[in-house]
């Protein structure tokens, strides 16, 4: 996948492409989805997200250096590496994989976990509602140490 850098990169000039030049709309296409989300996941309530993450807080904890529950902790999820902490368990496939917690993969995942990830241990049927995973990513990414900072 890309890098984020290069993602948002490449969706600002697809976004400028649109805008500007229809003809250049074509190149923009397949980076629509993931322009969309950001866009989304900016414009969503954290406090929202805050309130969705209470399904997920029976098995995470999310403060910096917090406790590994049923599952990981989330603290910087956003960017992370998949399957980073050290000494927790992942099921084999997310120990696997070498891609991040782009938005785009997050979405993917709490929206049906066992799609996104066969095989997976986490034991949450998805959440179906896009509205609610824009707060709820919105609040993760909140949850680091760049926070909302201007992000590099
Ligand atoms: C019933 C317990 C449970 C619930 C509820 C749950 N999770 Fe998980 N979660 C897990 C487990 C277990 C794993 C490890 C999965 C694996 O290794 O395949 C995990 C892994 C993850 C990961 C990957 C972490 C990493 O270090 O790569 C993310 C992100 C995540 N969960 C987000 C969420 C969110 C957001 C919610 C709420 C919408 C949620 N989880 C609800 C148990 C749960």
């Amino acid at each position: 996948m890309f890098s984020k850098a290069f993602g948002k990169g490449v969706g600002f000039a697809a976004v400028v492409s649109v805008v500007g030049f229809g003809g250049l709309a074509f190149s923009a296409l397949a980076l629509a989805e993931e322009t969309a989300l950001e866009t989304a996941v900016e414009a969503a309530d954290p406090t929202a997200g805050q309130s969705i993450f209470r399904r997920c807080a029976a098995c995470h904890t999310v403060e910096n250096g917090g406790p590994t529950r049923v599952g990981p902790n989330l603290w910087g999820i956003v960017d992370r590496d998949i399957g980073a902490v050290e000494g927790f368990r992942y099921s084999r496939s997310m120990a696997a994989s070498e891609e991040t917690w782009s938005l785009e993969n997050l979405d993917g995942f709490i929206q049906n976990p066992r799609a996104f990830v066969p095989g997976t241990t986490m034991g949450f049927a998805g959440l179906r509602n896009e509205e609610q995973r824009a707060s709820l990513l919105a609040y993760l990414q909140s949850l680091s140490n760049e926070g909302s900072e201007a992000e590099e």
